[in-house]
């Protein structure tokens, strides 16, 4: 990836993510580690590398999921995402070899699966970055889902840990969705910081690509 490239997808904000639940909606519930103090590392060009911000943990993630590139099974009804990135040290230029991404989703209609013998762990599963950085997984876009009044942007659930790093839980979205903000119900997400807003990109063959590039704060 070049230079120009990183430092588009990082953003320009950073700084501190306040987070609380959403008022009883499908993503209230647990708050997350909010203490997000790390200053901004400003490159010579004065562009910003920023670690990726903590977003509302929500109420389905489940220990124990299985390691498995195959987050989404090849009969799950959907679009198809090959999602992957690299992972970052806050230099957004070291990889961080042996990231643990923890991964899970609603389905195509926006639904949550409890994980249980007949299915276990439906759109749930763990990957370890490579040597370089690099991971991928094979999903399908998440619904839309009821939140209170209102509707959820779609997104995919992350908590990403290294040693000697914070651990980030986070929600990755996608660009064009109609209810990112002003309409996105959950308003303590983080569903406007642009860095974590990714296009899909149409593969041929069906289905689309996704690029999520995750940069970790030093513990
Ligand atoms: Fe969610």
């Amino acid at each position: 990836m070049k230079r120009r490239e990183a430092l588009r997808w990082l953003g320009t904000s950073s700084g501190l993510v306040l987070l609380s639940s959403c008022g009883g909606g499908d993503d209230g519930g647990a708050l997350v580690d909010a203490a997000d103090t790390t200053d901004a590392l400003v490159l010579p060009d004065g562009a910003v590398c920023a670690a990726t911000r903590n977003d509302v943990l929500g109420p389905f993630h489940r220990e124990g999921a299985p390691s498995r590139m195959m987050i989404a099974s090849a009969t799950e009804p959907g679009d198809r995402i090959a999602l992957g990135g690299i992972v970052y040290a806050d230099d957004c230029t070291t990889p961080l070899a042996g990231a643990a991404l923890d991964i899970w989703q609603a389905d195509a209609t926006g639904a949550y699966h409890e994980p249980n013998a007949g299915e276990p762990f439906r759109l749930r599963g763990k990957v370890d970055a490579a040597a370089d950085g690099t991971w991928a997984v094979d999903t399908i876009k998440p619904g839309n889902y009821r939140n209170g009044p209102g509707w959820r942007p779609a997104h995919i659930h992350f908590i990403v840990a290294h040693p000697g790093y914070r651990t980030v839980t986070t929600q990755l979205y996608f660009a064009g969705d109609p209810y990112l903000p002003p309409n996105d119900s959950c308003t303590s997400c983080g569903s406007d910081d642009a860095a974590r807003v990714i296009p899909l990109v149409a593969r041929a063959g069906g289905g689309f690509t996704g690029d999520f590039r995750i940069v970790l704060a030093r513990a």
